[in-house]
């Protein structure tokens, strides 16, 4: 089917330009004024709109088993409600268990996301070492995977130590896959939570008091150095604080590709949700790492438009409250994830734009193109241009919203931004082609998404491993032999 979204401005990364877009089987196949309309296409007005490309959610864990329960979002309603809010894409966390070959996993994570309505892909994590991991993600890779996740924290379950860190960052230099970390010291995170139960503290309080800021500081810092040391570029997700987004600015400024992906959650609510006497409310919002206080957030805000960071994600993770009640005496045993996803986009918009401190480009390039780049899909995705997916967004700047777990699309009992009032909102969603939300409802299809294949060797690897060689260490040549000196 053919349509022509017209009239509005068209917001790229690098420019906004007046100009209509013209689609047809699933891709923008012109971008321009006046376009000739094909007999039979759909007109999609867009006068007053921003027309941007849709969100990609480059980390999200939809249907997770974790910490003895599943999250509720599964593939399908969670793509559903992240079309409602823009997002046209998610790349969702693949998690092998503990001697699970990564391509097994790779197998249940497709088989899962069968159902989804639009399109996604994965990191696959390495949670544990082996020869045969290593063969593992050379399999994955060929089958369009470009990155691996690498858990600092949840010791017990998904933590890997230094060795496998250093192992596994080496395989990703010679594939040319991007490793990426959440960067918490567990070991840490394990003695504190062990000392605040003993003191008394069982409630979500203690969660935020068992993960600092330097926690995460420690871990990130860590990752930077291990990825120095075996040449390869690095993600660090859900980068919370001030401390770790100066360490990857550090970084760069000293000539490492390190990519910092704060949460929205993070951006705008802050660490006294903890301290709140319902502790259902505390509970909805315990995530690691925890939520900070306004400096953290300000650094963050810095970040995004500094450069240093580059991406906006939510870490969808779905626990309703009966999911939370595990941990009702003990916080160290309440499942860890918020949602975010049908709110990632407005809320950026809202406190980022309607603010001032992103433009509408910046806005793109962090909602969508950055996180295309870094995962090697440009310009399929991440971009209004002929050629690329019609993924597209028509974006009313007018558009006004309260947000509530009344009336999300998601499957969570609660919000976590209940109440907040956003200016901004998508007016239709375009998922390949199709109209999928339009008037405040959805139309979308079972089945209807894709996988995105995403191949190694991103332009960054390409010069990395430039770099890499012109650094190779050599050998000395000597002309003594020892043997023969007195
Ligand atoms: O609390 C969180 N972030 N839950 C999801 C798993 C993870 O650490 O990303
Ligand atoms: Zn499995
Ligand atoms: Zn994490
Ligand atoms: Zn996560």
């Amino acid at each position: 089917m053919s349509l022509v979204v017209r009239g509005g401005i068209v917001v790229n990364a690098d420019r906004r330009f007046e100009a209509d877009v013209l689609v047809d089987a699933g891709k923008i196949v012109a971008v321009g004024q006046n376009l000739p309309m094909p007999t039979g296409s759909e007109t999609i007005d867009a006068g007053g709109a921003f027309v941007l490309p849709g969100g990609i959610d480059p980390h999200t864990h939809m249907e997770m088993p974790f910490m003895g329960t599943t999250a509720i979002e599964d593939f399908e309603s969670g793509t559903a409600c992240m079309l409602a809010g823009g997002t046209t894409m998610l790349v969702d966390m693949c998690l092998p268990a503990s001697q699970e070959s990564l391509t097994d996993a790779l197998d249940h994570w497709l088989d899962m996301a069968r159902k989804a309505v639009a399109d996604y892909s994965f990191h696959v994590a390495v949670t544990w070492w082996s020869d045969r991991v290593a063969q593992q993600m050379a399999a994955c890779v060929d089958r369009g995977i470009n990155s691996f996740k690498h858990f600092m924290a949840y010791k017990g379950a998904l933590m890997v130590d230094d060795e496998v860190l250093f192992q596994s960052f080496s395989r990703c230099r010679e594939l040319g896959a991007l490793p990426l970390v959440h960067a918490e010291n567990g070991e840490a995170v394990f003695r504190m939570q062990t000392q605040l139960l003993a003191q008394g503290i069982t409630g979500p309080e203690g969660h935020a008091l068992s993960r600092p800021p330097e926690v995460e500081a420690e871990a990130a810092t860590r990752a930077i150095m291990l990825a120095k040391l075996t040449g390869v570029p690095l993600y660090i997700v859900h980068t919370s604080c001030r401390q770790v987004h100066e360490a990857i600015a550090r970084a760069r400024a000293d000539g490492q590709r390190v990519y910092g992906e704060p949460l929205i959650q993070h951006l705008t609510l802050d660490e006294s949700v903890y301290r709140d006497v319902d502790w259902s409310f505390a509970a909805a919002r315990v995530m690691s790492p925890p939520f900070r206080s306004k400096d953290h957030q300000k650094s963050l805000w810095d970040g995004l438009l500094a450069g240093s960071l580059q991406v906006v994600a939510t870490d969808h993770c779905a626990f309703t409250i009966e999911q939370k009640k595990l941990g009702l005496d003990n916080f160290t045993r309440i499942p860890n994830g918020t949602g975010g996803l049908e709110e990632r986009m407005p809320v950026l918009w809202d406190q980022g734009v309607n603010t001032g401190r992103l433009t509408p480009e910046e806005f793109v390039a962090t909602t969508s193109t950055n996180i295309a780049r870094i995962l090697n899909i440009y310009p399929r995705k991440g971009v209004i241009a002929a050629g690329a997916d019609a993924d597209i967004v028509v974006w009313d700047p007018a558009a006004t919203k309260t947000i509530s777990s009344s009336t999300h699309h998601s499957k969570l009992d609660v919000n976590v931004f209940e109440g907040m009032e956003v200016k901004g909102y998508p007016a239709v969603t375009l998922s390949n082609g199709r109209i999928v939300w339009r008037n405040g409802s959805l139309d979308v299809e079972r089945g209807r998404g894709h996988f995105v294949e995403r191949p190694p060797m991103a332009p960054a690897f390409i010069a990395q491993a430039l770099r890499n060689d012109q650094t190779r260490p050599s050998p000395v040549q000597r002309q003594v032999n020892l043997q023969q000196t007195p």
